[in-house]
């Protein structure tokens, strides 16, 4: 359908900067002053709005974009001119192109076009990045702001014996643990999850020591004996919310932190959405009447809510039974 209703052209150009044509998308060129740079444009008539641009549109040309090079690259002509708009000449001209690649070459190009996901080595580089720039800024960044502030309100509740039991589940990098150290030296004893293994070495690697396991919210059981479960943007970035919420919330732990959670007036839902360069994942938005319902079938209540910014709060969520 999108091809049917556009038109792509592939131009060449020189400048290092992206393009904009048509409703606005635009890719970057292949390489900054290499004089071959090109941008890919999207010229139609289709109505397109902000939003949709940026969730589906940019991430779309972007992939296409990297589909055009690859081919470019195998057959230099290709790159020249027009990808007729016809869906079915379009259909006959890739079958027709794809015979003619050795079925070696073949298999190596649908590894190196796929989508980046959470167990790219490349991803968890960029997320060892990101957390670094972060940690290092005098100003903290409002989810850790937030955190921080949470965290000193559990370390106030009735009945809390130190050390308090985190496990950080989906933890990235560890920058939760670095700054439970920073602000709390020796109240909290941190151990950390992530599902995926690239993002475990790149925290281990990053911080020597640190409790860093393989495993995941939704196949490995929270053991007993943590009194804080933490996570920290993990829920947001899943293709089903609700069911692992339902895990989270399950959790043998007096205190579950879901912090970084993108909230909805609407009906709870889930967005395909671009996160760190090359990879594609989920934005799930979700009601605040499904995290209590949820809450509350596991016997818990939301005790606390802040605000980290636009759409995103973080809820502390305890065990009706521990409240005094
Ligand atoms: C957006 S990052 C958040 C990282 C960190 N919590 C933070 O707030 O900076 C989401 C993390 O969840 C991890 N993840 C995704 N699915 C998971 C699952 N089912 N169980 C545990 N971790 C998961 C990813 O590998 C990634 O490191």
């Amino acid at each position: 359908m999108i091809l049917s209703r556009g038109r792509y052209t592939w131009t060449r150009c020189r400048s290092s900067s992206s393009t904009t044509t048509g409703f606005g998308c635009s890719v970057a060129p292949r390489a900054a002053g290499d004089g071959h740079g090109g941008s890919l444009s999207w010229a139609s008539d289709y109505p397109v709005e902000g939003r949709a641009q940026e969730l589906v549109w940019d991430p779309y040309l972007v992939a296409l974009a990297g589909e055009y090079r690859t081919l470019a690259e195998l057959e230099p002509g290709f790159a020249h001119g027009f990808v007729p708009s016809d869906p079915r000449e379009v259909g006959w001209v890739a079958r027709t192109r794809a015979r003619r690649i050795p079925a070696s070459l073949r298999r190596r190009l649908v590894r190196r076009r796929s989508v980046r996901d959470w167990g790219d080595a490349e991803v968890a580089a960029q997320m060892v990045d990101l957390a670094r720039r972060e940690l290092g800024q005098t100003e903290p960044p409002p989810p850790f702001r937030v955190f921080v502030a949470a965290v000193a309100g559990i370390l106030e509740q009735p009945g809390i014996t130190l050390p308090v039991r985190v496990l950080d589940v989906g933890c990235g990098v560890g920058a939760y643990a670095t700054l439970l150290e920073r602000h709390f030296p020796g109240s909290f004893e941190y151990a950390g999850w992530d599902a995926s293994t690239a993002v475990v070495r790149a925290a281990r690697a990053t911080s020597p020591g640190g409790d860093f396991v393989v495993a995941s919210l939704l196949e490995d059981a929270v053991p007993a004996g943590v009194d804080l479960v933490l996570a920290s943007a993990l829920i947001d970035v899943l293709p089903e919310p609700l069911p692992a919420l339902d895990r989270l919330f399950g959790a043998p732990a007096r205190f579950v932190l879901l912090h970084r959670q993108r909230i909805t007036e609407g009906a709870t839902r889930v967005e395909r959405a671009p996160g760190y360069e090359g990879q594609t994942t989920y934005r799930s938005l979700v009601t605040i009447g499904d995290i209590e319902a949820i809450a509350a079938r596991h016997d818990r209540r939301i005790g606390r809510v802040d605000h980290v910014l636009e759409d995103i709060f973080s809820f502390l969520v305890e065990r009706v039974d521990d409240r005094r």
